[in-house]
Formats: C-alpha cells, sequence, structure tokens
C-alpha cells in the first residue's frame, strides 16, 4: 500500500506541469555575424537577455486586451545571445492557467527589425533601440549569433469586474531558451524522456511477472482438481 502510495506521489509530481500553459518557438541560429553598431541596447534589456548560460527568465509582463491602438496586445522584445549557429533551438513561455492569456512567440534577425520600421518603433518601445549615436556599450566587437524575440501578449478573459477589464494585471512567466540535443531532442526534456522509459521498462517487467503468475495459478488448478 505504502509503496503505491510512493507511486502515486511520484507521479502526481509530474502532473502539475498539466495546470499551467505554455507556447514556444522553434528556430535554427543565424551565421555569426558582427552586431551593426547602430544598434544601441538598453541596459535592462541586456539584463533580461537570455543565453546558454542564462538559458531561463523570470517576469511578469504586462497584457492588454486587442485594441485599435494595440491589435496584438502588448509586445516584449528580448535578446536572444552568443547562440550557436546552425544550432535547433526552442524558446518556450509557460504561465499559470489562472491567467488566461494568449502568447505569441517570434523570433527576427537585427537586420530585420533595422530595415522594418514597425518592428524598430515596436522594440524602441521596449528598450530595444537604434539610437546610432553611442552605439554599441553594451555590445562588444566580437561576433555572434544573435536574434531578437518579440512576445506578443493579449489578455484573454471576460469578467464584469470593470476595474480588470480595463486593467488587466501582468502575467507571471518563465520564459526558457532549450538546446535540442544533436538538433533533434530538447535538452531539458531528456529527464521527461528518461521517466517515460523507466515506465515502459516497469510495466513490460511487471506485466511478464502478473502474466505467469496467473498462467501458474491457472496450471496448478488445473493438476489438483478438487
Ligand atoms: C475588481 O477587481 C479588483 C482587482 O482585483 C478588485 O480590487 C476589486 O475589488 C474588484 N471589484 C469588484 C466590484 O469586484
Amino acid at each position: 500500500m505504502n509503496r503505491l502510495l510512493a507511486c502515486l506521489t511520484f507521479l502526481f509530481a509530474f502532473a502539475t506541469a498539466v495546470f499551467a500553459n505554455t507556447e514556444k518557438v522553434i528556430f535554427i541560429a543565424p551565421p555569426s555575424a558582427k552586431v551593426p553598431p547602430s544598434l544601441q541596447i538598453a541596459q535592462q534589456l541586456e539584463q533580461t537577455a537570455l543565453t546558454p548560460y542564462n538559458t531561463t527568465v523570470r517576469s511578469s509582463l504586462p497584457v492588454a486586451f486587442p485594441s485599435p491602438d494595440l491589435s496584438f496586445g502588448r509586445e516584449h522584445w528580448y535578446l536572444l545571445r552568443r547562440l550557436r549557429s546552425k544550432q535547433r533551438y526552442e524558446v518556450r513561455i509557460c504561465w499559470s492557467a489562472t491567467q488566461p492569456t494568449d502568447f505569441s512567440l517570434k523570433v527576427f534577425e537585427i537586420d530585420e527589425i533595422l530595415r522594418d520600421e514597425q518592428l524598430l518603433s515596436s522594440a524602441g518601445q521596449s528598450g530595444l533601440q537604434d539610437l546610432g549615436a553611442n552605439a554599441a556599450f553594451y555590445i562588444s566587437d566580437q561576433t555572434e549569433s544573435i536574434l531578437a524575440l518579440r512576445i506578443q501578449a493579449t489578455a484573454d478573459f471576460f469578467t464584469v469586474n470593470q476595474t480588470l477589464m480595463r486593467y488587466p494585471p501582468p502575467v507571471d512567466v518563465d520564459i526558457i531558451l532549450d538546446p535540442y540535443l544533436a538538433n533533434i531532442f530538447p535538452a531539458s526534456l531528456v529527464p521527461t524522456a528518461i521517466y517515460i522509459l523507466l515506465l515502459a521498462v516497469t510495466g513490460w517487467y511487471v506485466s511478464g511477472v502478473v502474466w505467469s503468475l496467473i498462467r501458474n495459478t491457472v496450471r496448478s488448478g488445473k493438476s489438483h482438481p478438487d
């Protein structure tokens, strides 16, 4: 009985993930390039950059209901830096199901942003700026594989409470950069894969034992008919 309880506890420890939502984008890191000196990156943004050495950012993101001004909610920008070029990665955003929100993720190359007025202005409002002049303070001269991540956050609930409808509260999120092992499998899912494999192997073994138990019972029943 205790063993059964332990098994159930073990199972439900993994089930907590069910109560959270996830959205993700998968991409291949671009070739290393010199970061344009016309791009200045606010210190605040630099601190929240995701790199292979700093893979998780925990944040509270302001959201908005769709409106003519904000047709895709609020936009937030993060930099993905020091990537390994040609490596496949995914970025996930996870948030609690108790804060219903629509997140949309997309990655852009820096050049792409610099060429597009709209992207540039959105990125600028979020701290990613093309001020030209005193640029490159936060960017070294070295080349690197770098992308910008745009997160569009739209509130997705309805309540009769007018205050909440006008000012939807910020949503607590985890943003995670995850490299794929051999460009096939997300590295952070390896423990889950091992867990499932263990379950499968154990299940196979246990079913064998149960089957032989049943067979023996049936056989001994046949050989001693009373
Ligand atoms: C509406 O929501 C706000 C924020 O959660 C809360 O402070 C306020 O009491 C609510 N108003 C009503 C009428 O329930």
